[in-house]
């Protein structure tokens, strides 16, 4: 209990005005999350165990350090702290329904000549995307095709979680049908393990969205989803400009239920399956 208590005294949360300013800017401008002003809880909640680990007592005391000689693992911690990396297998459901059902015949109709269909996961978190993405096209049978997924995100950490494949049980609660955790995972321990035949399908890179695209592509498919809502207006201008370049003619964009195009890029077009909407570019 007194240790407890100490602990608590020893890392104060407070953090000055000044420095609260020196954070929103340093976190925008090494991964363009904009964090608002009030959001102390979320500092406090995301920064506090780097104070800690440490041996610091404040985030004063952090901010400091990140003005100072900070090492390159710090700085990377504080960013990949600051990403929001919430996830599910096939999250919304209609959409996934939509690009099953609707989206891949098309695509696969329309690429029956070169047999070769690629899609990114922009801002693929632990994996769940990618990989859902994944099971859906294994069922599609699609002997002798090229099928390339890649899985992009900012957070090291956690695309070294969605490369292991390996998923904790109430993670595969959320969102995945057993009929594809029987096909594709295997128990090990108390974790879910992505066969390997499934795991070879998709391949996972460092990537900051902010960045020119001209590498990445091109892409009969992107997912960019719940990233967007995290940056201000101007940079998602940039991103979904910079997405059309990485893609084949009429391809498709899909985006999270609470994100669009409109007003942002003049570019795409909506693209309605029921209730799955995708933006087609020209
Ligand atoms: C909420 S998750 C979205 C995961 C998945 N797309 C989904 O919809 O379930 C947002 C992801 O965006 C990543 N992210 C944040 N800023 C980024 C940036 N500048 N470039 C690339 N990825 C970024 C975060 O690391 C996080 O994993």
């Amino acid at each position: 209990m007194q240790t407890v208590l100490a602990e608590k005294q020893s890392i104060q949360s407070s953090i000055t005005a000044e420095n609260y300013a020196f954070l929103q800017r340093y976190i925008y401008q090494e991964s363009g999350i904009v964090i608002d002003a009030g959001k102390n809880y979320l500092l406090e909640s995301r920064l506090l165990p780097i104070v800690k680990q440490e041996n610091l007592s404040t985030l004063n005391d952090l901010c400091n350090l990140l003005r100072a000689t900070a090492p390159l693992p710090l700085k990377s911690k504080v960013v990949e702290s600051m990403t929001t990396n919430e996830t599910l297998f096939f999250r919304d459901i209609a959409l996934f329904d939509g690009f099953q059902k609707n989206v891949l015949p098309e695509l696969i109709n329309a690429r029956r000549d070169t047999k070769k269909i690629s899609i990114w996961s922009a801002a693929a978190s632990s994996g769940q995307e990618a990989y859902s993405i994944a099971m859906i096209l294994k069922d599609m049978g699609l002997e002798g095709w090229r099928i390339q997924i890649l899985g992009t995100d900012l957070n090291q950490q956690i695309l070294d979680r969605a490369a292991a494949g390996r998923y904790l049980q109430i993670e595969v609660n959320r969102g995945l049908p057993a009929k594809y955790l029987v096909k594709h995972f295997t128990r090990v321990g108390l974790d879910w393990q992505i066969n390997d035949s499934l795991r070879s399908m998709v391949s996972f890179q460092k990537f900051d969205l902010r960045s020119s695209m001209r590498s990445l592509g091109p892409f009969d498919i992107v997912f960019c989803r719940n990233v967007l809502i995290y940056f201000d207006v101007e940079t998602k201008k940039k991103i979904l400009s910079e997405i059309q370049k990485t893609m084949n003619s009429r391809g498709l964009l899909a985006l999270g239920a609470a994100e669009t195009t409109i007003n942002l890029s003049t570019t795409y077009s909506r693209v309605a399956y029921g209730p799955a909407t995708f933006y087609q570019v020209p």
